[in-house]
């Protein structure tokens, strides 16, 4: 039976053509291949701030009060069936620029938005050659996915990438491929 879905990749790098970068693209072309709708949401290079608490979200029609790039990703958030969060490791965890796009998920919830999204993926790559420094991003992503009951389809960690085009020395980008066709 066809089962297209509408899939919101969220990235978190600022470095266009680097390695989550490149790991995105490999991912979408693996999607492709199954005709799912793909939407490239770059956190990395948007302008979002960070949620301030305020409460007033959507009490002027936008998510945020703030007219800010989250209110072009609040409506991709809304209808997408699945998430892919595609992100260097910064700190142990996501970067602050994807790191402040998933904070304002906060605002669909006070504003009472009904939100698609039924499943999750997460990419990660980093300079580490320590697979246990990736627990803090896995462990915020799980818990995340508990508390908006949305189901992990699948993690790849990618280790011992710094410079872009590292990613082009391993077998990533083939793996990132892969997981994307697993999505049917
Ligand atoms: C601010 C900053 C923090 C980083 N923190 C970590 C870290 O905690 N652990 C790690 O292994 N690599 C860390 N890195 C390295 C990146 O994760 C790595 O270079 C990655 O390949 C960058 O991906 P990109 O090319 O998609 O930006 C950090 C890099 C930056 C710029």
């Amino acid at each position: 039976m066809e089962n297209k879905k509408n899939i919101l990749i969220l990235t978190g790098s600022p470095r266009k053509g680097g390695n989550s970068d490149m790991l995105a693209d490999a991912f979408i072309n693996g999607l492709e291949t199954n005709g799912h709708t793909v939407v490239k949401f770059n956190a990395g290079k948007k302008k979002i701030a960070g949620c301030i608490a305020c409460n007033k979200c959507f009490s002027k029609g936008n998510a945020c009060i703030f007219n800010d790039d989250f209110n072009e990703l609040a409506p991709l958030m809304e209808n997408s069936d699945m998430i892919v969060l595609i992100t260097p490791l910064y700190w142990f965890t996501f970067p602050a620029q994807i790191k402040a796009a998933l904070d304002k998920i906060y605002s669909l919830l006070v504003g009472k938005r009904e939100i698609k999204i039924k499943e999750s993926m997460l990419i990660v790559c980093a300079e580490t050659d320590d697979m246990t420094d990736f627990d803090g991003i896995v462990r915020s992503y799980e818990l995340i996915n508990r508390y908006m009951d949305w189901e992990d389809c699948g993690k790849l960690l990618i280790p011992e990438v710094s410079h872009i085009g590292d990613i082009l020395k391993t077998d990533a980008l083939q793996k990132a491929e892969e997981l994307g066709k697993t999505i049917t």
